[in-house]
């Protein structure tokens, strides 16, 4: 098993009907027909919701997306139609509630790497492939890809790993025209988002998008280009050949797979609470990626 430990029973608000309870955001419909979502500070590692929140962090992937799709915006619309709270919505809610267009979701995780890691790392050790695309012998983790490459995933129930996908496949599944368009939105963004990150020091080795299409539009959903959805690495500390340090989940991975937190993943019971100095941590991790990547002091 896996998924929520304990699924949070969402607010209520008068105007918004609750559509979903996500893993990190709660979905609302506003009586316009929008889609009201609201990011928590629920964490996930290992396909676990965590029993405990890191603060802040609902207000950090909010305001960090928003200046994404800013910079992104001549590239790809994105989904965002308003930050203003809806009415009589929590006082609470106000830096991590957008209310934006519902689209009608293609059901593909669009990933781009530009380094290899992760499951593409694992693949590549079985195959010498990633998603299927054949790639150069010799690379070791956290190599540099010799250009990025697109890797679909199909998204996953809660509590099961997306599984990575061929690109024929997605054509296959939403059609030749859409995943060319996506292939080539994913990696014109990935391209802007890497040199844009660079330039702070930080490396954007792989990162997920999600799209959706409002009539024939495509458009840019979900969050961006944060931590949860990216794996942000400090540039000056870079060294392929072993698992790069980073700004996304890592701290928590290595504590819950470390002796101190008594926990064994492979037993499929849920991860303990985390102890104060980890929440502590991993908040500063999520506070440094925001402010090396904005320039703008978090608090
Ligand atoms: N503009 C949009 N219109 C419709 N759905 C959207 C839009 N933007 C994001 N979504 C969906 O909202 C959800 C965001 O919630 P969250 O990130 O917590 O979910 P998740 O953990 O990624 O997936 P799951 O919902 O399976 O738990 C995702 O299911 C995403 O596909
Ligand atoms: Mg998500």
């Amino acid at each position: 098993m896996s998924g929520f430990v304990e699924k949070p029973e969402p607010v209520q608000v008068p105007g918004l009907v609750h559509l979903h309870t996500g893993k990190v955001r709660e979905l609302y419909q506003n009586e316009a027909g929008d889609l009201v979502m609201v990011a928590s500070d629920r964490m996930s590692a290992f396909d676990w919701v965590l029993p405990t929140e890191i603060p802040d962090k609902g207000r950090i992937l909010t305001q960090l997306s928003l200046w994404w799709f800013d910079r992104l915006a001549d590239l790809v619309p994105s989904h965002v139609l308003s930050t203003e709270l809806p009415p009589g919505a929590p006082a609470d809610w106000a830096g991590r509630t957008l209310v934006c267009k519902s689209l009608r979701m293609v059901p593909v995780e669009c990933v781009a790497r530009g380094y290899l890691t992760g499951s593409g790392l694992a693949e590549y050790r079985t195959s010498r492939t990633v998603c299927g695309l054949a790639l150069p012998e010799g690379l070791v983790d956290g190599s540099e890809l010799p250009a990025p490459i697109f890797t679909p995933a199909t998204k996953a129930a809660v509590g099961e790993h997306d599984e990575n996908v061929s690109y024929e496949e997605v054509a296959h599944q939403v059609g030749a025209e859409t995943a060319a368009q996506l292939r080539q939105v994913t990696l014109a963004v990935y391209g802007r988002a890497r040199d844009i990150a660079r330039e702070r020091g930080i490396i954007l080795a792989d990162t997920k998008f999600e799209f959706g299409y409002d009539g024939d539009t495509l458009i840019l959903a979900d969050e961006v280009l944060t931590p949860d959805s990216s794996r942000f690495w400090p540039a000056d500390q870079w060294e392929p050949g072993r698992p790069q340090p980073s700004f996304d989940k890592q701290f928590v991975r290595n504590w819950l797979t470390s002796p101190a937190s008594g926990w064994d993943r492979a037993s499929e019971q849920p991860p303990p609470p985390l102890p104060s100095e980890v929440v502590e941590g991993t908040r500063a991790k999520y506070v440094e990626a925001y402010e090396r990547l904005t320039g703008v002091s978090w608090s």
